[in-house]
C-alpha cells in the first residue's frame, strides 16, 4: 500500500500513548468508546483503569450489579451511560456479544463501528464529532453522515482499519481544532478546500452544569454513593432523587433511597 502523508503524520503525531489505545480486547474498548463518549479524555485517562480493574470482563460488572458499576463511574458525568453499561455487561454475559453491536443499550453507529475497526481491524469508517469536521473542512461544506463516511475513505487510503479511524480522529483532535486550526501542520492542507474553519460550522457545546438539573442529579447520587446505608428521601431533591430512579440509577424502598 502506497504510504500517504497521513499514515505518516499519524506514525509521528498520532495519540499512540492513550492508555486505551494499547487494549484490544472488546471489553476496554467499548468502556473506552462510551466513557469518551461525552467525557474529555483527560478524566477518562484516570477512570477508565480505575474501571476496569474493578471490572476486567462484563462477568465482572454484571455480578457486581448496577450499583457497583454506577458507583465506580465516579465522577465521569452523564451517569446513564453507567446503567447501560451495566445492562450491556448482562447481555453479553447472558447471550455472548450479539453481531451487530448497535443491539447493545447506548451503543449507536459510531461506537459500534468503531469498535469493530480497532478490535478487528474492520476496514469501516465511523464517524465522530472530530472526524466530521476534518471531513467537512476537506470537502468545503456540510456533511451527511454517509457523505462524512466517503470522504473518510478517500482521506484515509493508505492507512487501514484501526489506523485510518485514530489517525483521522487525532488529526481532528490536536490538528484540525474546532477553534484553532493549525493549517500549516496538517498533512491534508494541499488537499483541503477550506484551510481554517468553516463558515457557519457550528460548535456542540455541553450545557452549563453550574446550577443545572444535572448538577442537582448528580449532588443526589453522589449522597447515595457515599452513603453506607439507605438515606432517608426527606433529605434529597424530589425531582432529581425522581429522574434518577426512572433511568435506573436510583431505587426508593419505602422513605428512603439507595443506588439499586
Ligand atoms: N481512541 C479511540 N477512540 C477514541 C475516542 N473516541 N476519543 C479519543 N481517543 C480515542
Amino acid at each position: 500500500m502506497v504510504r500517504s502523508l497521513l499514515a505518516d503524520w499519524y506514525s509521528r503525531h498520532g495519540r499512540h500513548d492513550l492508555p486505551w489505545r494499547a487494549a484490544r480486547d472488546r471489553w476496554s474498548v467499548l468502556v473506552s468508546e462510551v466513557m469518551l463518549q461525552q467525557t474529555p479524555v483527560a478524566r477518562v485517562e484516570k477512570g477508565w483503569a480505575r474501571f476496569l480493574a474493578l471490572f476486567p470482563a462484563p462477568t465482572d460488572a454484571a455480578e457486581a450489579g448496577p450499583g457497583a458499576v454506577i458507583s465506580a463511574w465516579g465522577n465521569l458525568g452523564y451517569p446513564r451511560r453507567a446503567r447501560r453499561l451495566y445492562d450491556s455487561a448482562v447481555i453479553i454475559t447472558r447471550d455472548g456479544w450479539p453481531q451487530d453491536l448497535e443491539d447493545l443499550p447506548g451503543i449507536g453507529r459510531y461506537t459500534a463501528c468503531a469498535i469493530r475497526a480497532q478490535v478487528d481491524g474492520a476496514n469501516i469508517p465511523a464517524i465522530e464529532v472530530n472526524i466530521r469536521r476534518v471531513c467537512e473542512r476537506v470537502e468545503g461544506r456540510r456533511l451527511t453522515t454517509r457523505g462524512a463516511e466517503a470522504t473518510f475513505a478517500r482521506l484515509g487510503r493508505g492507512l487501514r482499519g484501526r489506523d485510518r479511524l485514530l489517525a483521522l480522529m487525532d488529526l481532528g483532535a490536536t490538528v484540525c481544532t474546532a477553534s484553532d486550526p493549525l493549517c500549516v501542520e496538517c498533512p491534508l492542507r494541499r488537499r483541503c478546500a477550506t484551510k481554517g474553519v468553516l463558515v457557519g460550522e457550528t460548535r456542540s457545546r455541553q450545557a452549563r452544569y453550574e446550577g443545572s438539573f444535572r448538577q442537582c442529579r448528580g449532588d443526589v447520587l453522589r449522597t447515595l454513593r457515599a452513603a453506607a446505608e439507605p438515606v432517608s428521601i426527606v433529605d434529597l431533591d424530589d425531582k432529581a432523587l425522581c429522574s434518577l430512579v426512572d433511568d435506573g440509577l436510583a431505587v426508593v424502598k419505602g422513605s428512603t433511597a439507595s443506588l439499586p
